[in-house]
Parts: structure tokens; C-alpha cells; sequence
């Protein structure tokens, strides 16, 4: 048996269109190795562990069971519209979950892979608590960018170890964090640098983008990972009452303990499929950015556990949003439930959107335009035309059709199936859609050629001949496009009595006596103008309401501290035209303050002034000065204009 497994999402928030990208070519590709005879598992679930998910329970004052709970069923619910439909949707805060995990710990560390170790660790001394992951702020040491505790998350993408974080601050309380030893355990990820070198170059299939990416890091440096965590909601550590394992520990192995779980209600057997030897036809799909996680930690616990390999890793190029790069920050973001699914749009436009865009490895963009033009071209223009156009007429004109096809058509319907099924094998979903779209194309031209409208007029026999070569494209055209678009091809398969559910891929070239036809139904409904204007409206909102947007709210404002300051002293820094050092006293602080405002005022004219200026703002050196602060002035084409109070103030008020 083969297992298909897709990324588990963490139950931590609602599904955007960014989630969808590895879910529906997954279900797509298990789709399709059911009708080419494959026995396949297709498994998931909730990722319901880690610091994201405690600190938004926190934000939100529930426990973050409550949070998990009510993501989880949300994502059931998205993915069962959707018609992605996995054997077994677990979650990895189960039961199931906790007791395979800790098997797992434990052998490693039977085994001499889980190490203890005193480290560093950042810590709270206001809170009086140990801050693992988000729960902590600062500057990544490799790139100085901001990052969090556990990844450079805006600037270089590294993941970062406990302890490698500089400035760390408390997300809790903002107070800086100071760093305290405690004991943590390691797993030994350098032990296992040749294996992963021969894994990856011999072994492991997948598509390019994941496999190079791997390769890459392996050769670089690999570091011994902590897989232990200050927490209490995750999976308790083995012998340690106050640590949890970190959940990039836990979650997958969920893809273990899932399909424990499914085989117990399919009566498959899953240690057959991990543990089973060497490299097992296991299928991982997800997305880029967990790449490190999946090719590189998760076969060195396996193998360090002696369980079996994965044999391919997919992943799937990242979305953007009408052309900008997808962040649900910055409002570039498609909510599946609400913007997509309660406005009414048919799941399998989505479907067809995201398998046929561009090849799984690239960018997908998504916008509402190019939707409207897929959906009103491809599938109503050229498939759902063709399929209509024949289905109706055969209907109309005959009620039923004796099957007498050519051979050439079966041939051409031949040559589809053979390229659907290659494209499959390589995970290059956009070539399947292209394949059927391109007989969808040639039927329109044969049906168009032929003229059947004329030949029943002259020729009924010859006419029935050709809607008989019609229908049968018809049917493979129904056959190779349901795993893209279930739910409308098992409606248009009605219309002529074919049970499209239980087809296989050779079902396209069976050919039957004779073909009942029943009054067919529209496969496909136009997308209006209005309706896209509409939504792009939606977005539009969004992304001026959101962070960076045009938009700020009052506790934004609120973080500035802007006081009221004294000008002290002011002289030119050398070799600058532009700035002035000033030192000013911002109320019980004088502070150095370097300000470009030389082209309109002459130093000695600035003593005695009052001036509003910026205090939080992170300092910085101009000219090799450093400034602790900002002076806020009014901009005339370039030239600063200095504000100054109505009234005398004193110093250090605060401007609202
Ligand atoms: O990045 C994520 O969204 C993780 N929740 C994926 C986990 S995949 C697996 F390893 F469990
Ligand atoms: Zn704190």
C-alpha cells in the first residue's frame, strides 16, 4: 500500500488559499492512483502543539484546547467542501499521538540520539518564566534582521536554535530578557550527515525544489537540534515533568500514528508501511517552507528510530495574491470559508485553478480576474462546451446511441492517457489539466468539422456514427478531468448514464453497446464582471485595514513615544552638509540627537528650542554618530521645517 501524506496544518487559525496549495494537488494525485489501480492511504490532521498555538490561547483567554478544537473542525469542514478527502484526519494532541511520540523519543535515546545538555536559555526575569520559541523576540545572528526565538521568520529563514537569539526580549511583558541555564535535550542530527547525504542523492525522490534545497543545507551544516521545550500543552518529555518535546518533534510523527489509526479502521496493517525496511512508498506533500523539516530532521529520526523512509517529498512553490507575495498581515490573503466558499464559488473552479495554473514547484498567483477568465474559457468555452454541445444533441436527436467508434479516436483518447499518467508520475499536475483541455480541444474541432446539425439532415446513420465518437470523448473527458472536478463531472456523468465514482482510468477507451442519454445539466456556471469587482473589493478593504496598510489604529500610534525636548546644545557633524548633532533634553535626559536639518537652520539659531521628538525609535549612527532619537519636522521639498508648541511647555510632555 502506498501512503499519501500532506502537511498538517496547525490548528491555530482558518484555512487561506496558502494552505490549499499542497492540499488539493495531493488529492488530486490520490485521485488519480485510485484509477490507475493503486491501493492508496491519503492522511492528515491538525498540528495542535507549539508556542503559536499556546500564546494565541492566550491572546484569546481560552486553553489552547479550546483553540485546537475549534480549528480543527474547521478545517474538516473547509477540506469536505472542497472534496479533499483524506482516509483518516487525526490530530497530534490525541492520545494515539502522545504514545508513539514518546516511543519514539525514548529509542533515540536508548539508542544515543537524544542527548541531555545545559544550554542558555532566554528567560523572563518579570515574568519569572523560560521563553521557548515565539514567546521570544530579538536580532537573528546570522542576518540582523528581527527575528523570533525559533526562526528568522523576515529575514534570512534560518531556523534558530534556544539560545542563538540576540537582544531577546519578552513577547509577554517587552522587558529584556535575560539568558539562564537550565538542562534540555538534544537530538543528534550531526550523526547522521552521510546517511543524509546518500538518502538525499540516491535514495529520495520528489520534486527538484525540495531535494536541491536539502542537498544544500546537509553539505553546509547541520547542528545538533533541542527538542525540548519550557511548556505544558504539548507532548511530555520522557522522565521530565516540566518539558514538552518541541513540536516539530510531535507533529510529524503524526503521519506514524495516523496511519495506525486508519489502519485500524481499513483493517490495513501499518507497520507494513513504516516499518518495513529501508525506504518505504511513502509520499510526502508540503509546503517550501518546511522542506529542512521533512528531507532533512524527520528522515534522521526515522532512521535513527529504525523506522522506514519516505520515498519522495513534494513541494509545492508558494501563492501570491493577486500578484503581490501572500501575507495575511498585510491582508494579501484568500479565506477559503468566507471569501471563496460563502460567496458562493464552486469548489472545483479552485480545484482547476490551483492544479492547472502553472507546474506544483512555481509561484501560483491567485486573483479573482484570472479565476473569472479560467472558468468562463477553459472549462465553460472549451470543456464544458464541447461536453454539453454533444451530450444535448445526442439527447435531443437520438435518446440513445449505438457505440460504433473509430479507431483513430480511441487511439488519440490512447495518447491522452498515457500522458496523464506520465505527468502524474512526475508530479506535474499543470501537464495533466493541459493534456485534457487539449482532447477537449480536438473534440470541439471534431464536432465542429463533422457538423453533425447537417448530417442528420442528409445522413442519420453517419450522423449517429459520429456522436458516437463524440460521446466517447465525452467520457474520457469526464474520466480524466474527475480527479481535478469530482462533484461536476459526477453530475455531467448522469446525463449519460456512466458512473464516473467508480471508474478507472482505462474506463475512458472501454466502449459500450449502446448509450442512454438523459436530458444533460450545465456543467459550469459563468463567473459575471460584477461578481469579480465584488470580491476584489473585499481584498482591496482588507489590505488597507491591515498592518502596512493605509490604515494604522490608535495602539499603533500608541507605541510611539514623542516628548517634547529642549535643543541644549547643536554644531555640524564633519563632513556632512546636511546633519547637526544636537543634544537635547527630552525631560530628565539629555539626550544625542542627530537631525538633517543643516540646509535651513544655522546650529547657534537651535539652542533654547522646543522640539517634539521621537524617543523609542530604535538608535542608529549617521556619519559614524550615533543618534538616540528623532526630530519631527515638516518637510518642504526636502528641506526640514522644525515645529515648535504654540505655548511654552514643559520639557518632556508627551505629544497625543
Ligand atoms: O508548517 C506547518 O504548518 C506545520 N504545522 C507543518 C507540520 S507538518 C508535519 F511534519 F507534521
Ligand atoms: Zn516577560
Amino acid at each position: 500500500m502506498k501512503l499519501v501524506t500532506c502537511g498538517l496544518p496547525y490548528a491555530n487559525g482558518k484555512a487561506h488559499i496558502g494552505h490549499l496549495r499542497t492540499y488539493i494537488p495531493a488529492d488530486v494525485y490520490v485521485r488519480y492512483l485510485r484509477m490507475m489501480g493503486e491501493d492508496v492511504l491519503f492522511i492528515c490532521g491538525s498540528d495542535c502543539h507549539g508556542t503559536p498555538i499556546v500564546v494565541n490561547a492566550e491572546k484569546e483567554g481560552v486553553s489552547p484546547k479550546e483553540l485546537v478544537d475549534r480549528y480543527h473542525e474547521h478545517f474538516k469542514k473547509v477540506f469536505k467542501e472542497l472534496g479533499v478527502e483524506f482516509d483518516f484526519y487525526g490530530r497530534t494532541d490525541a492520545e494515539y499521538n502522545h504514545r508513539r511520540t514518546q516511543e519514539i523519543v525514548k529509542t533515540l535515546m536508548e539508542k544515543g540520539y537524544v542527548y541531555p545538555k545545559e544550554i542558555e536559555l532566554a528567560y523572563c526575569p518579570k515574568c519569572d518564566r523560560f521563553l521557548p520559541d515565539r514567546y521570544v523576540e530579538g536580532i537573528c545572528p546570522y542576518c540582523g534582521a528581527v527575528a523570533r526565538g525559533d526562526e528568522c521568520d523576515q529575514g534570512c529563514g534560518r531556523h534558530l536554535e534556544p539560545g542563538e537569539i540576540l537582544e531577546p526580549k519578552c513577547k509577554i511583558c517587552g522587558s529584556k530578557a535575560i539568558y539562564r541555564r537550565q538542562k534540555h535535550y538534544f537530538f543528534k542530527l550531526t550523526a547522521f550527515k552521510e546517511f543524509l547525504l546518500d538518502y538525499l542523492e540516491n535514495k529520495l525522490e520528489g520534486t527538484s525544489n525540495a531535494l536541491n534545497y536539502a542537498k544544500e543545507w546537509v553539505r553546509r551544516e547541520l547542528k545538533d537540534w533541542c527538542i525540548t521545550r519550557n511548556l505544558e500543552w504539548g507532548v511530555k518529555f520522557p522522565g521530565e515533568e516540566n518539558l514538552v518535546v518541541y513540536v516539530w518533534v510531535d507533529a510529524p510523527i503524526g503521519y506514524v500514528s495516523f496511519t495506525e489509526e486508519a489502519c485500524k479502521l481499513k483493517g490495513c496493517n501499518w507497520e507494513e508501511i513504516w516499518r518495513n525496511g529501508e525506504i518505504s512508498d511513502i509520499v510526502h506533500f508540503i509546503g517550501l517552507d518546511i522542506v529542512y523539516h521533512h528531507c532533512i530532521f524527520w528522515p534522521a529520526m526515522l532512521k535513527g528510530a529504525e523506522y522506514s523512509l519516505p520515498k519522495a517529498v513534494v513541494a509545492s512553490g508558494m501563492v501570491k495574491v493577486e500578484g503581490k507575495t501572500f501575507s495575511k498581515s498585510r491582508g494579501y490573503v484568500v479565506w477559503v470559508e468566507d471569501d471563496y466558499l460563502k460567496a458562493g464559488f464552486d469548489p472545483d473552479y479552485l480545484r482547476y485553478y490551483i492544479v492547472s495554473y502553472t507546474s506544483h514547484e512555481k509561484d501560483l498567483n491567485f486573483s479573482w480576474n484570472v479565476l473569472k477568465e479560467k472558468v468562463n474559457n477553459e472549462l465553460i468555452g472549451t470543456l464544458g462546451n464541447f461536453i454539453y454541445r454533444v451530450l444535448h444533441f445526442a439527447w435531443k436527436n437520438f435518446g440513445e446511441v449505438r457505440m460504433r467508434v473509430d479507431e483513430e479516436i480511441l487511439e488519440k483518447i490512447r495518447e491522452v492517457k498515457e500522458k496523464i499518467e506520465k505527468s502524474i508520475r512526475a508530479w506535474e499536475f499543470k501537464e495533466v489539466c493541459d493534456a485534457f483541455m487539449e482532447l477537449a480541444t480536438f473534440g470541439n474541432e471534431y464536432f465542429q468539422y463533422k457538423k453533425p446539425w447537417e448530417l442528420i439532415k442528409k445522413d442519420r446513420d453517419e450522423c449517429e456514427r459520429v456522436l458516437a465518437n463524440a460521446i466517447q470523448l465525452v467520457k474520457a473527458l469526464i474520466v480524466f478531468s474527475y480527479p481535478v472536478m469530482p462533484k461536476s463531472m459526477e453530475k455531467v456523468a448522469k446525463a449519460m448514464n456512466f458512473d464516473v465514482k467508480s471508474a478507472k482510468i482505462d474506463s475512458a477507451l472501454e466502449v459500450d453497446e449502446v448509450v442512454k442519454l438523459e436530458k444533460p445539466v450545465l456543467p459550469f456556471k459563468k463567473i459575471e464582471d460584477e461578481k469579480v469587482r465584488e470580491m476584489e473589493e473585499v481584498l482591496m478593504r482588507r489590505i488597507e485595514g491591515a498592518e502596512g496598510g493605509e490604515f494604522i489604529d490608535v495602539n499603533d500610534f500608541a507605541k510611539l513615544d514623542i516628548r517634547i525636548g529642549k535643543i541644549l546644545k547643536a554644531e555640524r557633524v564633519k563632513g556632512s552638509k546636511k546633519l547637526i548633532r544636537l543634544e537635547v533634553d527630552v525631560g530628565g535626559e539629555v539626550r544625542q540627537v542627530v537631525a538633517g536639518i543643516a540646509e535651513t537652520y544655522k546650529p547657534e539659531e537651535l539652542v533654547g528650542k522646543l522640539v517634539p521628538v521621537l524617543v523609542n525609535i530604535k538608535p542608529a549612527k549617521l556619519m559614524g554618530v550615533e543618534s538616540r532619537g528623532m526630530i519631527l519636522a515638516v518637510d518642504v521639498d526636502g528641506k526640514a521645517v522644525l515645529l515648535e508648541p504654540e505655548r511654552d511647555v514643559p520639557v518632556g510632555s508627551k505629544v497625543r
